[in-house]
């Protein structure tokens, strides 16, 4: 079992850097590839409120305690707030539900998923009759008003923020009485985000990068980098798959990885990655063939104040 480092939070709590994401791991595959993760030394995972798999994750959790295998305590957990729920006095109730779906009694970290709020309620795409989503003005300032009772409850041991750029950290850091200690944010071969990493760096802030294999298959056909030449020549001179290549230019980023998979050879292959390093040329070689496309556009929320990519 590889030695996964960590990152302290300017809290004191420990995030391992290396975790399970698992958006799109649908009801019937996840609670067996959580399960599975956790007996290969996984110890870091990723859901939201808005994946619809908490329940799923929370059985495979209590399963892997229940039979010795881990310690609440030695897991880090977390998840997210969805955008139909910002307004203060409805963040501690949505912490509540996850808290119910998971069947635990306090996430490690919860996130504000996106900066931008949609119209309150059950619908979690809230969309008018012309397909537009039903956007809301709740400013993610209130909204973290309510994140730092959650972490006052002992709901969430830490709070932080996802997708939030430069100008709304610097606009939440103003008022925030509880600072946010992690930013989740895309990072991969095409947007690599040096500049905000080492924004979020000055300010304590860690970054676990999302979509760390550029999400390969994406709709939009996206490339991965995964089958670039550069690549490929990298993943022979150290006897690594390109998948293993990828990763660990992410993570050597001053990043997380939360890379997602439900398939048993990848969850083995994905954490294999702690026993080289690609030295500084290397990582440039990696950064010209970035096409700067990113895979989580939220295209459709484009044109909302908080919009983050503009
Ligand atoms: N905060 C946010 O807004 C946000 C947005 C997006 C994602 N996330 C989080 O970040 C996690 C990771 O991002 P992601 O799921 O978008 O993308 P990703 O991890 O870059 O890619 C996942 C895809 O790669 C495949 N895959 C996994 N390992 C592979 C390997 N070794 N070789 C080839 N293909 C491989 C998976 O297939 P199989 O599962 O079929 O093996 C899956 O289709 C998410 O699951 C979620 O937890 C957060």
């Amino acid at each position: 079992m590889p030695e996964i480092p960590s990152f302290t939070f300017s809290n004191g709590y420990k995030m391992p850097t290396f975790g399970l994401g698992t958006y799109q791991s649908r009801p019937g595959e996840v609670e067996a590839a959580v399960m599975e993760a956790i007996n290969l030394g996984y110890r870091h995972i990723d859901t939201a409120f808005f994946y619809q798999n908490e329940k799923e994750i929370g059985q495979a959790v209590q399963t892997k305690i229940k039979d010795g295998t881990v310690k609440r305590e030695d897991l880090f957990i977390t998840t997210k707030l969805w955008n139909n729920f910002h307004k203060e006095s409805s963040v501690v109730p949505t912490c509540k539900k996850s808290l119910e779906n998971l069947g635990l009694s306090y996430v490690d970290l919860y996130l504000v998923h996106w900066p931008f709020a949609f119209q309150e309620g059950g619908d979690l795409l809230p969309r008018k009759e012309n397909g537009d989503l039903l956007m809301s003005d709740t400013d993610y300032l209130e909204t973290w008003k309510g994140m730092e009772e959650c972490a006052r409850l002992g709901l969430t041991r830490s709070i932080g923020i996802s997708n939030f750029n430069q100008d709304q950290i610097t606009r939440l850091l103003s008022v925030a009485e509880i600072k946010p200690v992690n930013n989740q944010v895309e990072v991969n071969v095409n947007v690599n985000q040096k500049p905000l990493i080492e924004f979020c760096k000055k300010h304590n802030i860690t970054i676990t990068g999302y979509s760390p294999l550029g999400q390969p298959g994406n709709k939009a056909g996206i490339p991965t980098g995964l089958d670039n030449p550069v690549v490929i020549e990298l993943s022979k001179k150290y006897n690594k798959t390109p998948a293993q290549i990828i990763l660990r230019y992410v993570l050597q980023q001053g990043v997380a990885i939360i890379p997602k998979t439900v398939t048993p050879s990848r969850l083995k292959e994905n954490m294999n990655i702690f026993d080289f390093s690609l030295t500084n040329e290397e990582m440039a070689s990696i950064d010209k063939i970035g096409t700067g496309q990113r895979v989580a556009r939220f295209g459709d929320a484009r044109g909302h104040k908080y919009y983050p990519f503009d």
